[in-house]
């Protein structure tokens, strides 16, 4: 019914609202004036997080894409390595599992097959497990060694939405966390980063208000067939997601690609009129995203950017812009998705597909 959906027509709309309250939720107490306190979840003193030598993020789906947003994040902040697989090819692959191992399994239900199988290989290797899940008593979270929950409460809608934003933020707090204690950051910085995630709830509101753009534009793209996200950085990894969300809800084939490698092999798709959905929120990128940009505009590509505020220059490349509201490079997925999440919406409308129930998908995956 239309109470249980909050006066929303669908639950994923519902979930796509609730993101600023389930991100407040989320960072919670976990932040204090100066500091982020996870003591109470993570059994690792001081010296174990200094011992740690690589991490695993191991999970399916959209949390998989949490889990590349992870990649940088902690690589950037923890200065750790990091790799990120999918759970069914983790298991697979023999991959170098030690005791000085961090495995980071992100399932929203906790109860995925793949990623619960995964998490127990990698026990059984030795590793260290700390699970992000959505889930209090999941199956995920009793067998971790540590957990972390995402307050991001009921997940409905089987495209996930609310859930990864809050994965992000558990996965951007423990990386500050981590630099915390291995003091690769001053107070000052861990304090901004701190006041930099508060402000996320706010920021998110505001690219709300961009939603008749995105309809827009998802109207326009609801009769091709084909598509494709560019961005470098952070931006591939949330054009990743953008593409999930738009194949599973509109079932529009699309394609995130690293936009610097477009032009070994795929530049070959781009014709006429094919929609193209630029991401170029990475000041330190942004030149180079540009010339992407003009590579397919010369091709023909119909191009809706996505930049920050004040990047007026995009503008005279693309044929849209959608304005997102500025904040530190590495926090921006967390808005970039915002319209993403959108689109795969109203393009699932425009096509006259059930939003909430996608063919052939099941909110959780329960068999390997
Ligand atoms: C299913 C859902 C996806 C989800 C994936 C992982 O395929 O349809 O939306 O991302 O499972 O689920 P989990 O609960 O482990 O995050």
């Amino acid at each position: 019914t239309t109470a249980e959906k909050g006066g929303y027509d669908h639950f994923m709309m519902k979930e796509i609202y609730e993101q600023p309250k389930a991100i407040r939720d989320t960072l919670g107490s976990r932040i204090k004036e100066e500091t982020v306190d996870l003591t109470n979840e993570i059994g690792l003193n001081k010296e174990e997080i200094n011992e740690i030598e690589r991490i695993h993020f191991v999970a399916c789906g959209t949390a998989y894409h949490a889990g590349l947003v992870g990649k940088y994040v902690i690589e950037d902040l923890a200065r750790i390595p990091v790799e990120c697989d999918v759970a069914s090819e983790y298991r697979y692959r023999n991959p170098i599992i030690t005791a000085k191992t961090l495995v980071i399994v992100v399932s929203q239900s906790g109860e995925t097959a793949d990623t619960l199988a995964a998490l127990r290989e990698a026990k059984r290797q030795g590793a260290r497990v700390l699970a992000i899940t959505n889930v209090v008593g999941s199956s995920v979270a009793r067998e971790a060694d540590d957990v972390m929950i995402t307050w991001a409460g009921p997940e409905i809608a089987v495209a996930s939405t609310k859930a990864y934003t809050s994965q992000l933020i558990a996965i951007y707090l423990l990386g500050a966390y981590f630099a915390q204690e291995k003091e690769l950051k001053t107070a000052a910085e861990i304090t901004t980063i701190i006041s930099e995630l508060k402000q996320l709830p706010e920021k998110v509101e505001e690219v709300l208000q961009q939603e008749e753009t995105v309809k827009a534009f998802a109207t326009s793209i609801a009769k091709h067939n084909n598509l494709f996200f560019l961005g470098r950085g952070l931006d591939n990894a949330v054009g990743l997601e953008g593409s999930l969300k738009l194949k599973e809800l509109s079932y529009i084939h699309s394609e995130a690609y690293a936009a610097g490698e477009l032009k070994h092999g795929t530049l070959a798709l781009i014709e006429e009129g094919i929609p193209v959905i630029a991401l170029a929120t990475q000041p330190a990128i942004y030149d180079k995203m540009v010339s992407n940009v003009e590579e397919v505009k010369a091709r023909g590509a119909h191009v809706l950017g996505l930049t920050t505020v004040g990047n007026n220059e995009l503008e005279k490349t693309v044929d849209e812009v959608i304005y997102i509201p500025a904040v530190s490079d590495l926090l921006s997925p967390v808005i970039t998705v915002i319209p993403l999440q959108l689109l795969a919406y109203y393009a699932c409308l425009a096509r006259g597909y059930d939003v909430d129930k996608p063919r052939n998908l099941a909110k959780s995956v329960t068999v390997e």
